[in-house]
């Protein structure tokens, strides 16, 4: 059984709620301000270590109340924090986010998270079978050398491009699996993809922006599911219906569980199909760490 090793962003959540969102420039009434646990490399370290794997977390904290509340918070989820430093040099990431009809907007302010350095990554242990998993909110160089590490000692390599942003081939042709939704696929393949499109288009442009012919490229579609195009299939996984009162950190939930589940063991098909379930129930419940799931619950409604 494998590790998951996670580089990745540790922020603290600071969310407003309210009946609809502000259009710019508009001042709106809201109803409660609620911190939560938060960062995509931290929530997804969170469904991993919920949902049974043994979890490493490699980030930057700074030197404030915010980075005692969330050490306190990952270390109580059995989160391996033996590679989060801290530093003065910047606060703790901190996001400014807006939950309204189940929809929410994020600001992130990185902090310490932009801080985060090819050194920091190049201590950690990484063996074959382990899973290393990292998203854009720490320096793509640092992505680049966590995972030239994880290929040289064949751990699995899993890429979340989130928040989106045009990056380097080389980059990605480091990534065995990359995880992104439909909007986000468009904006790296350069196309125009919409929640509405068909499966087989999603399918298509996955093909043309694949580095390699092995290459796994999970696209997450919401309520409509999963598609995977890997090497020698192609997965569907059909989405479901379930009240959703907060969407933050639900694509990071999937992570968590399908790197959890691959170091495991478990078949891509199999991974997909669980790491979907998980994520349709951490959408139930408010705040990105907090709502991650656990096996049990999976395996409830699975
Ligand atoms: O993916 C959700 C996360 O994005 C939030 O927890 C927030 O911190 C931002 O990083």
């Amino acid at each position: 059984m494998g590790r998951v090793v996670i580089a990745g962003s540790i922020n603290m959540d600071v969310v407003a709620t309210a009946d609809r969102h502000p259009r710019v420039g508009e001042t709106v009434a809201g109803r409660q301000v609620l911190y939560f646990p938060g960062g995509k490399g931290a929530n997804q370290a969170v469904a991993a270590s919920r949902l049974g794997a043994r979890t490493t977390l490699i980030g930057l904290l700074g030197k404030d109340s915010f980075a005692e509340e969330l050490k306190a918070f990952l270390g109580d989820q059995a989160v391996d924090l033996g590679y989060v430093r801290e530093t003065a040099d910047a606060h703790t990431g901190t996001a400014i986010i807006t939950v309204a009809e189940a929809d929410n907007t994020i600001v992130v302010i990185p902090g310490t998270n932009a801080l985060v350095s090819a050194d920091d990554v190049s201590v950690v242990p990484l063996l074959k079978g382990d899973v290393a998993v990292s998203q854009f909110e720490i320096p793509l160089p640092t992505i680049a050398a966590f995972f030239q590490r994880a290929r040289s000692a064949q751990a699995t390599t899993v890429l979340n491009p989130a928040p989106a942003q045009k990056f380097a081939h080389d980059l990605l042709e480091l990534v065995d699996i990359l995880v992104l939704n439909e909007s986000e696929l468009g904006l790296l393949a350069g196309v125009d993809l919409s929640e509405g499109d068909e499966p087989a288009r999603i399918m298509g442009v996955a093909r043309q922006l694949r580095a390699r012919e092995d290459q796994t490229i999970c696209v997450t579609l919401g309520k409509r599911g999963v598609l995977a195009l890997a090497a020698r299939e192609e997965i569907v996984v059909a989405g479901r219906v379930v009240q959703a009162v907060d969407t933050t950190g639900a694509g990071d939930c999937f992570v968590g569980a399908l790197a959890a589940q691959l170091a495991g063991g478990a078949a891509l098909r199999d991974a997909l199909a669980f790491a979907n379930a998980a994520a349709s129930i951490s959408v139930q419940r408010m705040g990105a760490g907090p709502s991650m799931p656990t096996a049990a619950e999976v395996a409830a409604v699975l």
